[in-house]
Formats: structure tokens, sequence, C-alpha cells
């Protein structure tokens, strides 16, 4: 009996677009877009993971879907005098090794140089817990609570944007959705609720990006 022969469709293989996703967490993003790929909601391929943190449990999350997983600390560079340019031109090297075509940054936790986003313009996309020109940062759902609290604000979002400068949270922005603030809200409440958003919010902007959706 002869073997029917493998029929590769050129197409759907050249648009299959090449991820390389940073994180420095958890990864419960990373998780969606691992999902997303999977259950074929988005035509992309995770080449690598790269953490800044050993510990992070986004690199598990990496392992057991099979992708390959890169630590790249600051410390070492810290410690032996080097700057943080040095550090953001080895971690453009090191992702250039997997060739990939967008840059995810799906909760890294440092701010990139023009070092590192020259390699990639306009190809490196940013996940925020917050609504644009808001509360740019590490601390924006902390800040969007007491906005809330102190009436202010009277909801906060999350969103995503590409990132073409060294400006923080800041680039044409993608993807992005109010999320509601409840007066019972703790950060944490109020964090689990952007964080059930951001994960159908970064698929939505990837794929739009990646099928022009
Ligand atoms: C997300 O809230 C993202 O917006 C922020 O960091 C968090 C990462 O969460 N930049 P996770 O590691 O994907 O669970």
């Amino acid at each position: 009996m002869r073997a029917e022969p493998c029929i590769l469709n050129p197409v759907s293989e050249l648009m299959t677009a090449r991820l390389a996703v940073l994180i420095s967490g958890n990864g419960s993003n990373l998780q969606a877009l691992i999902d997303a790929i999977r259950y074929r909601a988005l035509d992309a391929e995770i080449v690598v993971v790269a953490s800044n943190r050993k510990d992070a449990f986004g690199l598990q999350r990496a392992t057991k879907a099979g992708i390959p997983t890169r630590y790249h600390p600051l410390k070492p560079y810290r410690d032996a005098g080097k700057d943080r340019q040095t550090y953001d031109a080895d971690l453009a090297r090191l992702l250039n090794e997997y060739r990939p075509d967008w840059v995810v940054l799906a909760g890294w936790m440092h701010i990139l140089s023009d070092v590192f986003l020259r390699h990639f313009p306009y190809r490196v996309v940013n996940l925020h817990p917050a609504l644009p020109g808001q509360f740019p940062g590490a601390n924006a759902v902390a800040e969007a609570l007491a906005a809330f609290q102190a009436g202010a604000i009277k909801k906060t979002g999350a969103m995503v944007h590409l990132v073409p400068d060294e400006e923080v949270d800041a680039g044409p922005v993608i993807a992005s959705e109010e999320v509601p603030i409840y007066p019972h809200d703790t950060v944490e409440t109020l964090a689990n609720r952007i964080h059930q958003t951001e994960h159908g919010l970064l698929v939505q902007a990837l794929r739009r990006l990646i099928e022009g959706d």
C-alpha cells in the first residue's frame, strides 16, 4: 500500500506568524496565546518564551507546551558593571536566533531601550492593564483602584499597543477594552477581572496584527 503524499499548503505555511513572548511571572496571558494557537483561534507559532526571572511560572507553561525557553537575567550584567544597552542588545540577539515576526511583552517587567527596539521596528507588542493614556507603569491596577475610590474614574481597562520607542506603556493602540470597578474591589479582585479581559484582548489584538482582521 502506498502512503498518501504529504501536501503542505504553502500559503498557510507562509502566514503562520512566529511569536517571541517575553514574560516575568505567572504567564496567564502566555497561556491564553498557547491555548488560542492550539485551538486554531490564532494562526501563529510561539517560537521562544524568554524570561528575566528563573522562577517565572510562565516558563513551566511554555515547557509543558513544548516551546523553547530562555532565561535572560539582568543581575549578572549589573554585577559585571555592564549597562542596560548591553543587556538589551544581547536579548535582541537571543530572540533573533528564533527569527520572530512579532515580539510580545506579556507581563515583561523591564523597560526596553531603543537598542532592543530598533531590531524589531513596530513589531513589539505590549499588554498593559489600563486604558490608553491612563496609569502607565507597574502599579496601574492599584492606581486605578485608588482613583476610583477618590471618585476620579468610574472604570479602568486593558490595552494592547505597539512599542515604537522608549515611552512607557504608550504607542499605537491595537485593541483596548473597558473593565468595571466595583466599590467592594481590592487590588486582587480588580487585577483578576482585568486579567480575564486581557486574555481575550491579547489574542484578538494579535489576530488583528497577523491577519489584518
Ligand atoms: C498583565 O496584567 C499585563 O497587563 C501586565 O503584567 C500582567 C502579566 O500577567 N503587563 P500574566 O503573567 O500574563 O498572568
